[in-house]
Parts: C-alpha cells; structure tokens; sequence
C-alpha cells in the first residue's frame, strides 16, 4: 500500500528550527486516570500555567477528540486502541513542532499506555497517571456518567465493565493524587518537573 507514497520529511523545515522559533522543546505529558479523576482540569490549569510563562502548548482531550477525529470510534477494546493510537500520531505531529501537547486520556491499558511512548518516543512522552478512586470519581460524578453506568445505560464504562489497569510496579510514570492534594498543588509539583523539560537548554547535551 505504501509503495507509491514517497515522504518529504525529510525536505520539511525540522524540530530544531521549529523549537529555535518558540524558544521551548516540544514534548507530551500524557495524562491518564479513570474519567472524573481530575485529568483534564489538571492540564487546562497546566496549559495556563505554562502559556503564563511564555510557553507555546496544545491540549488534546478524550471528549474533544471524540467528538470530532475520533467521532467515528466508540469503548470497545478495539475502538480504544485505535482512539489512544491516532491521538499518539497527532501528539507526535505537534511535539515535531516543537509544541508542549497536554494529552488527557482515561488510556485505560499498561500496553495503552505502551503505545503512545512507542509512537511518540520514550524521550518526548511523559505519562502521569492521575490517581483517584472510581468512589471518588463516582462521589464527583461532574458528567452523571457513574450514576448512569449503575443504572445500566453506559456500555463498557471504565472500571464498571470495562477494566482500568493501575500502573505497573516498575513504571516509571509520574503520579498525581487527586483525593489528596488540590488543583493549585498539583499544578505547582509539576510545573516543578516540566519546566526544566522543556527550557531550550533541555536535551542540548
Ligand atoms: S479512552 O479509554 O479511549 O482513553 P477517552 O479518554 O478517549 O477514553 O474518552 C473518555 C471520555 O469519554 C470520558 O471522560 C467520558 O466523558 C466519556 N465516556 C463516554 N462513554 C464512556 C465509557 N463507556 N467509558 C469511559 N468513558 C466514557
């Protein structure tokens, strides 16, 4: 199939012009938890905090992204895999670049998760689980999804009837507890951690 298609990326203006030009290193911290645990609150506080600084960003978000790109695709396992893999290739797409991309999936998988730092590169992909309870999440309800998946009328709902795998005891990703520290908190500890990340110093070694 890809026998006729002849790339130019190789033509195209690259990262490290593009980088030069926003005066940051592209990178994504992909946030990932059950639905309700604070993911996208989280990185639209991140987004702010970061353009505050003179940083150029992107978010991508589970319900934005399937109600447009991914419109087509629904919670089966299979449906899932293909959602998280797409959205890796556009992470990818923004972080070449040189944009700082806030993605907020459930990403409900070990081998999920595997995907995107295979498709976007260990170096450029930060996976942050945002820990809370599916009681804390079911407590917060923002959407009524919990209390319609208890009714029976969300098919394949994340931690009811569709699995959330925690990370593994060897993962290396970045944790955030939402029952226990608040949104200010938790914007500060990771600014801690990304801005060195994604200075022009970064990676010039
Ligand atoms: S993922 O599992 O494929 O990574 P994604 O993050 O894109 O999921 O979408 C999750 C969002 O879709 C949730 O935050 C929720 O608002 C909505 N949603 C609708 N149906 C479901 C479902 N069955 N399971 C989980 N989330 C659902």
């Amino acid at each position: 199939m890809s026998e006729n298609i002849h790339t130019e990326f190789h033509r195209m203006m690259g990262r490290e012009a593009k980088e030069a030009q926003l005066l940051q290193r592209g990178r994504v911290f992909w946030f990932y938890g059950l639905s309700g645990s604070g993911k996208s609150t989280l990185a639209i506080a991140l987004e702010q905090a970061l353009a505050e600084r003179g940083h150029f960003t992107k978010l991508l978000d589970g319900d934005n992204i399937r109600s447009r790109l991914n419109a087509d695709l629904g919670f089966s396992d299979t449906d899932r895999v293909e959602n998280i893999r797409r959205i890796a290739e556009v992470a990818r797409l923004f972080v070449e670049s040189g944009v700082i991309v806030l993605a907020s999936f459930i990403t409900p998988t070990r081998r999920l998760r595997e995907t995107t730092t295979e498709i976007i590169g260990e170096a450029d992909c930060t996976p942050i689980y945002v820990q809370a309870s599916y009681e804390t999440c079911a407590q917060r309800d923002v959407k009524g999804l919990y209390a319609k998946a208890k009714a029976g009328s969300v098919k394949d709902f994340t931690g009811k009837d569709s699995g959330f795998e925690l990370p593994g005891e060897t993962a290396k990703d970045w944790c955030i507890d939402t029952d226990s520290l608040s949104g200010a908190q938790a914007v500060e500890q990771l600014l801690e951690r990304i801005l060195p990340m994604v200075a022009v110093s970064a990676g010039d070694s």
